[in-house]
């Protein structure tokens, strides 16, 4: 479907590089094999390898550090990416993101993650593309050739069934043959066949009774074997936990370093013949070649010149924009500010927009577009606008905000930070410009047990004022000279879920306008060697029910009310699970108060994953923003005034009641989830069950119309499928169609058992108002194969069925015909 771009190849030949491999010692190739820090791999000068660095992720390029002042262009969630349905969007986010390695002198890039959208509840759902493995292998495809045409290795992870995050570490997904081939597999059998993708992460979880990093079957057997993967299989982040068995099980890389398995133990179990070495070999011949392919070997050399353009920041809006999945719309959409006097806008999002998710993706913006900034700039300065939170829902304050907050020492905005060695001396200080504060182990001065931050904040206004003071240990608060102490518990005992979510405790501060608050915390640290601390502060509030009172009555006296609600990354992360798909706090109730109180009501869903709105029918428009990345208000401007359409189309089925939902939860269950309802995921399993969601998979309207006039079939099992779709744009503006086509049995069954329709092809067109255009969607005969068990292969089962053609899984307009 999409155009291949060649991937380099190495620039060493094989030879050579086995002649590398055989002249390291035994040490050596442990000490590559196990890496050299959390990020890095070991230089060694005499086979001429450089060191070669690695960085989350999938919504942009991290780096080596987690601080404010290493910023990364953040792009829209994955689920937004993968809402764009679109394999070149895919392409292009890829190829920025491969350039921004390049400039932060980055090697290989994690990501993208492409798990499966199984159950809307697992945590790490923002972060992967969809439900339907067919549109996530594709949106995958596009994102890996983008970003290794830029030289930069792309990793797809975490194979495989890595779909919540409950006991993340230890559950085993149970997954028949059909199911793993047909769903959970796919993404990866396609990097790696039509991308050549260069890395695959193995995943912290086991599949079929073996831990992932020892499962020799789908690393060696599936993925090396049937595959041809000639790539490393990375270890995730402290997943190998065994010597022999993680080496003999597939796994080349155990990061990050050190690991106590595959250390001094690894050379003890190679020189005892526990392990062979021509296995180590594999491995090291492996990671050597990905070395050549990124430019760190010998006289090979990143590829091309590759540098970010000028108007990269105009792209990730652009995507953003274009991501964006409009839901409803009764006539309120597109607004025309020269009609508007008085915008309200309203929601706990509003004034804190949720840009990014938790966890190991979470990059440090150079900027973010807030919502008050991007309507400001659309609407103009004649346009009133008015702004309310209307409801509590962040667990956790702002950070402290830089025009309020200086380093008492120097004066600068910002604060200061002292460490402190064990003794109480100090090691230096560091001036920061966010107080929230994080540090991976190797990132604090050697020998860090304490740290100080000191802020002088200067209240713009009288009253209580809240303080956050956040992190895992014990805390020594001191507030105009006033001291507290006390500790604090993690709720986890998983090391990222208290680097994610750190425990926090919350103090009300009495403060006068102009006069400045001296803030000083002292943190001592636990024993892991890195840190997630920080402060929070936040302005007076009104009591909830007159926050709520206030915002409706701004709608009620407003032209349009903009109500903009959603998640934050302490409710969509890595480390845990969601518990249930509502809104938080009094968020529904506050969307229903504002849409009674205004009949022009926008709600505005600033969200990477399902959530329930009880009050969808009831609000004017509603448009899902997703975690829209570092241009979230500006895209979301152009989007409501119609400057750009909505293009998204939801990626993954939409429930309209958390009941309906066929796969929920994530508990586990016996160690593990039973996948019970086999290859039959998201829309398949509602359309089995005879569920209607909110909004079917593939969902989305558009600012004009459409109609399927015809659709042409033609082709075989052989060669695959060409459907030639006829659309008519029937609306009053120019816009863009996703074509979707689906495929089923005539009888519904297939290998004797029912069997629902499945994407097979998407393509999209754009035509300007009142004209036509065709879609050209190709199904590649492999795409028309299924796992047939029984034969432990793939094949087309012959007989007859329906290809189905139309706007999403629910919306089918044209059925026709194929014998195969
Ligand atoms: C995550 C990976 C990530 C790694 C490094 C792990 O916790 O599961 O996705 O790449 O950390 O940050």
């Amino acid at each position: 479907m999409t155009t291949r771009t060649p991937t380099p190849d190495t620039g060493i030949g094989e030879d050579e590089l086995r002649g590398l491999v055989a002249r390291l010692s035994l040490a050596d190739k442990v000490r590559l094999v196990v890496g050299e820090d959390f990020w890095s791999l070991p230089e060694m000068p005499q086979i001429g390898l450089r060191k070669l660095r690695m960085s989350d992720g999938p919504v942009g390029v991290r780096g080596v550090l987690w601080d404010e002042r290493d910023t990364s262009l953040l792009f829209p969630s994955p689920t937004a990416q993968a809402a764009a349905w679109d394999p070149e969007v895919a392409r292009k986010i890829g190829y920025l993101m491969g350039a921004q390695a390049r400039e932060k002198d980055i090697h290989v890039l994690l990501a993208p993650t492409v798990n499966m959208h199984r159950t809307p509840l697992g945590g790490r759902h923002f972060e992967c593309y969809s439900e339907d493995p067919l549109l996530t292998a594709e949106i995958g495809v596009g994102f890996v050739e983008g970003v290794q045409s830029a030289g930069v290795a792309a990793t797809m992870k975490h194979y495989v069934a890595n779909d919540s995050e409950n006991e993340r570490m230890s559950y085993d997904s149970r997954i028949g043959e059909r199911a793993l081939r047909e769903v959970y597999l796919a993404p990866f059998r396609a990097a790696v066949q039509e991308a050549r993708v260069w890395l695959v992460m193995s995943a912290y979880n086991a599949t079929n009774g073996r831990s992932m990093t020892e499962n020799a079957r789908l690393q060696n057997g599936v993925l090396k074997g049937e595959w041809g993967f000639d790539g490393v299989v990375v270890s995730d982040w402290l997943a190998v936990r065994s010597t022999e068995a993680a080496a003999d099980g597939g796994t080349d890389l155990a990061m990050p370093a050190p690991n106590e398995f595959w250390g001094e133990a690894l050379v003890e179990a190679v020189t005892a013949g526990r392990v062979d070495e021509a296995v180590l070999d594999d491995k090291v011949l492996r990671i050597l070649r990905l070395a050549a392919r990124v430019g760190v070997l010998g006289d090979t050399a990143p590829r091309g010149d590759v540098t970010l353009p000028a108007d990269a920041d105009a792209q990730v809006r652009a995507i953003a924009a274009r991501a964006m999945v409009l839901l409803e719309n009764r006539g309120v959409l597109p607004v025309d500010p020269a009609k508007l006097a008085r915008v309200a806008v309203v929601g706990p999002n509003a004034g804190r927009l949720s840009s990014q998710g938790g966890g190991s993706a979470h990059v440090n913006p150079d900027h973010v577009v807030g919502i008050p900034e991007g309507l400001r700039a659309a609407f103009g300065p004649d346009v009133e606008l008015t702004f309310r939170q209307g409801a509590f829902t962040h667990r956790a304050l702002a950070d402290l905000p830089l025009d309020a907050s200086v380093d008492p020492a120097t004066g600068e905005a910002g604060l200061g930070v002292e460490f402190h060695a064990a003794d109480g001396s100090s090691l230096g200080t560091d001036h920061r410009l966010g107080s929230n504060l994080v540090f991976w182990p190797g990132t604090l001065p050697q020998g860090t047990a304490a740290l100080t931050a000191r802020a002088r904040l200067t209240p713009a206004v009288d009253g209580t004022h809240l303080l956050d003071v956040r992190g895992a240990g014990e805390f020594v608060l001191t507030l105009d000279g006033v001291r507290s102490e006390f500790a604090l518990v993690s709720e986890s005992n998983d090391t990222i879920e208290e680097l994610l979510r750190p425990p926090i405790k919350r103090f009300e501060v009495a403060a006068a306008a102009g006069v400045p608050v001296e803030v000083e915390m002292r943190y001592t640290l636990g024993e892991a060697g890195f840190a997630a601390t920080g402060l929070g502060w936040e302005g007076p509030r009104l009591a909830e029910d007159d926050e709520i009172a206030a915002a409706v009555a701004d709608a009620a006296a407003a032209d349009v009310a903009i109500v903009v609600v959603g998640t934050t990354d302490d409710i969509e992360s890595e480390g845990f699970d969601r518990t249930d798909l509502a809104l938080p706090g009094r968020t529904d109730e506050l969307v229903a108060r504002v849409a009674a109180a205004n009949p022009n009501t926008i709600v505005v869903v600033n969200a990477g994953s399902p959530v329930i709105m009880p009050w969808r029918h009831d609000v004017a428009a509603l448009v899902w923003a997703w975690l829209p990345g570092q241009e979230g208000g500006a895209a979301l401007a152009d989007v409501l005034t119609g400057a750009v359409e909505p293009g998204g189309r939801m990626p993954t089925t939409y429930p309209a009641d958390e009941a309906d939902v066929p796969v929920l939860s994530t508990e586990v269950v016996d160690g593990g989830h039973d996948y019970a309802e086999g290859s039959a995921i998201g829309y398949r399993l509602w359309a089995a069950r005879g569920l209607t969601p909110a909004y079917p998979f593939g969902y989305g309207l558009g600012y004009t119309d459409w109609a399927y006039e015809g659709a042409t079939v033609s082709g075989d099992a052989a060669h695959g499928l060409t459907v030639e779709v006829t659309v008519a744009n029937t609306g009053g503006r120019d816009g863009r169609e996703v074509v979707q086509v689906y495929l089923e049995p005539a009888d519904g069954r297939l290998f004797g058992a029912p069997e629902p329709l499945r994407l097979v092809g998407f393509a999209s067109v754009e035509a300007a108002a009142g004209a036509k255009a065709v879609a050209t969607v190709t199904v590649d005969a492999a795409t028309l194969a299924r796992w047939d068990e029984a034969a432990e292969g793939w094949t087309v089962v012959p007989g007859t069925y329906a290809v189905m053609v139309g706007r999403n899984a629910g919306d089918l307009r044209i059925a026709a015909e194929v014998v195969l």
